[in-house]
């Protein structure tokens, strides 16, 4: 009989495994859905496993609410743990720890990526007669496009395409997917989508957050590469692709990449028409004073970095030529809103002409991802009364129903990961072309500054200078 997979979270020391991945892991072993499996922890503390299971239980405490000593002795027994770097000595140690099929988690700076890749294929790590060996890296893939390929050129040095599963945390989230299954398996939804019916969509991720400490990170990377090259684009593409007509990881990234390959290039000269970039200033947020991104602990004072960034792409196919695709996020804004949100070319409302004037609102399809998971439909109907006046109604659709168990993304993440389901993992190419649309904006943005917006406000005013005519951003307060 073969040996237990193995999970193996190489820097199980850090921030993302204490906070996320361990809690995870057990909230999977909690709802009995995490399969038969070991986790070994590896990282450079010297530690023995008595001290790594101390080390666990202690961000578990912290971090996983559903925390329980029972739980916790069953989850314990499968933690083991090995001490090393990515030289040979370390690596031979836990060639030694491993039997079977390995999934190999870098939860570890983007930095060294390279370095773990190569060095666990070094021992031997990346293939196991008969078992499978997978390799799992966070994003950000890449500083730009051509620190991408070459990561990606050593990564592909030793493992196969196949092997990598590069994670996009927004592809695990259960809202995220739903605009797939809503889009799909909706006879009524998937016909409207096009640019005979729909006027625009606008995809926003804004958070009230400021840094959370990650400034060294942060003021290097900025909103473009935070968010707009990987979260956006991913719900871009969800929002966008032709229906693939079987639920197969490659068919499904295909179509994800035709969305991407479809794009049409901003060209140097289009950049300040087509993308836009503020800084938040001071203001308040949530009620509360906030400083302005200069003055955060730690960052330069003459910090060039954008906190909001937005873009205005075309898809240049059938179903969507001339419809604009707005992508936005930033930090320091009014609120936390993380949606997908088609608005509809307006009917002919001749009818209405007399009572409501020329214009009304027009109708939109909300995929809201986050709070108040929903898919929201905003239509028009008549307004109580002697007179034929029309309202706003909101077909609202919650996500969660009563005793719906919703898993958090690194769950499903890691269970698709030790499961070998690679659908919401990004495959390289997805990547490539993702950078290869930012680049011309990033190469841009060398120079100049972004604009200023006040903490807690609706974003930079240069923003709405992006929008087609006669569109506006949906206010996010
Ligand atoms: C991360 C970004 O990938 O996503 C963060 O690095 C951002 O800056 C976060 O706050 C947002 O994710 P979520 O799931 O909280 O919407």
């Amino acid at each position: 009989m073969s040996p237990a997979p193995s999970l193996v979270i190489c820097g199980a020391s850090g921030d993302l495994a204490g906070r996320l991945l361990f809690p995870a892991l057990f909230h999977l072993e909690q709802t009995g859905r995490l399969p038969d499996l070991a986790l070994v922890g590896f990282a450079v503390e010297s530690w023995d496993a008595e001290a790594f299971r101390a080390h666990v239980r202690e961000r578990l405490q912290r971090f996983a609410p559903g925390y329980d000593d029972a739980l916790w002795r069953r989850f314990s027994s499968r933690i083991s743990y090995v001490a090393g770097d990515f030289s040979a000595g370390g690596t031979a140690a836990l060639g030694r720890a491993i039997r079977g099929s390995a999934a190999f988690y870098l939860a570890l700076p983007p930095k060294i990526f390279a370095e773990a890749a190569q060095g666990l294929a070094a021992a031997g790590l990346h293939r196991a007669q008969g078992e499978w060996r997978r390799l799992v890296i966070e994003k950000p893939f890449g500083v730009d496009l051509a620190t991408a390929r070459a990561l990606d050129a050593s990564i592909s040095e030793h493992w196969k395409e196949e092997q990598v599963l590069r994670i996009d945390h927004f592809l695990g989230k259960e809202t995220a997917q739903n605009i797939l299954v809503f889009r799909l398996a909706n006879g009524f939804v998937e016909p409207l989508l096009n640019s005979r019916y729909v006027a625009q969509v606008q995809i926003t991720a804004a958070e009230t957050l400021g840094l959370e400490g990650r400034v060294s990170y942060y003021d290097g990377a900025g909103a473009a590469r935070d968010m707009l090259q990987n979260h956006l684009m991913q719900l871009f593409t969800l929002a966008a692709l032709e229906p693939p007509s079987v639920w197969d990881a490659d068919v499904l990234r295909e179509h994800k990449v035709e969305v991407l390959r479809a794009v049409r290039p901003i060209a140097p000269d289009d950049v300040g028409r087509l993308a836009a970039r503020g800084q938040y200033g001071p203001g308040r947020c949530l009620g509360a004073e906030v400083p302005g991104y200069r003055d955060e602990a730690g960052i330069r004072p003459a910090s060039s970095t954008e906190t909001f960034a937005a873009l205005r792409l075309y898809v240049d196919n059938w179903r969507w030529r001339g419809v604009p695709f707005y992508l936005r996020s930033g930090k320091r804004l009014a609120a936390d809103v993380t949606e997908v949100a088609f608005q509809f070319r307006e009917p002919p409302r001749m009818l209405f002409r007399e009572v409501d004037g020329a214009t009304l609102d027009p109708n939109w399809l909300i995929f809201r991802i986050k709070p108040n998971e929903a898919i929201d439909l905003v239509a028009f109907a008549k307004q109580p009364g002697l007179s034929l006046e029309t309202r706003p109604v909101t077909l609202h659709t919650p996500y969660l129903d009563k005793g719906d168990v919703e898993y958090a993304a690194y769950e499903q993440l890691l269970l698709d990961a030790i499961e070998g389901d690679r659908s919401p993992f990004i495959r390289y190419d997805e990547v490539d072309f993702a950078w290869q649309i930012l680049q011309p904006v990033l190469d841009a943005w060398k120079t100049g500054e972004p604009a200023s917006y006040a903490a807690g406000s609706e974003g930079p005013a240069t923003a709405d200078a992006l929008l087609e005519p006669g569109h506006r951003w949906r206010p996010l307060a």
